[in-house]
């Protein structure tokens, strides 16, 4: 894990920062675990999202999936670049679920992990999925 955020460009720090703010919108009402997530499309625009959890909890959505369902659904399809945040000193990692979505959607991008202290950390999606499975095996 990194402590300095010096090493990161212009882009991660944004992403870091919106990743934060977007966290504070997360509605968990149920896990009180709030977290938040920026995509980066190949075009430059960023999409935020933060989860979104629902009574019946099954139906609830990570911050990573309404970020890029948000990019995909305003035309943008392709990624270089997630940060996700959360308030946790070991950095919250995308779910397994995510992990999938990710892969498939994204293919092997860098994922930045952070919390708020600024603290990082960046793995590919592959590292994070080894071996994934996909479309490639149908
Ligand atoms: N959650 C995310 O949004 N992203 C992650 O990477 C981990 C988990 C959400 C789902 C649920 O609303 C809450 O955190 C607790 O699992």
């Amino acid at each position: 894990m990194n402590t300095s955020t010096t090493e990161l460009d212009r882009q991660w720090l944004q992403m870091m920062e919106l990743a934060q703010q977007a966290r504070r919108r997360a509605h968990a009402p149920f896990s009180r675990f709030q977290v938040g997530a920026v995509a980066a499309a190949s075009n430059g625009k960023l999409y935020a999202g933060c989860n979104v959890e629902n009574a019946s909890y099954g139906l609830t959505v990570c911050a990573e999936r309404v970020a890029i369902w948000k990019a995909i659904s305003e035309g943008d399809s392709q990624f270089t670049r997630l940060a996700v945040a959360a308030d946790t000193p070991t950095l919250t990692p995308p779910c397994g679920a995510c992990r999938q979505i990710i892969w498939e959607f994204c293919g092997d991008i860098p994922i930045l992990m952070t919390n708020l202290e600024n603290q990082w950390e960046i793995l590919s999606c592959r590292e994070l999925l080894p071996r994934a499975f996909d479309a490639k095996f149908l």
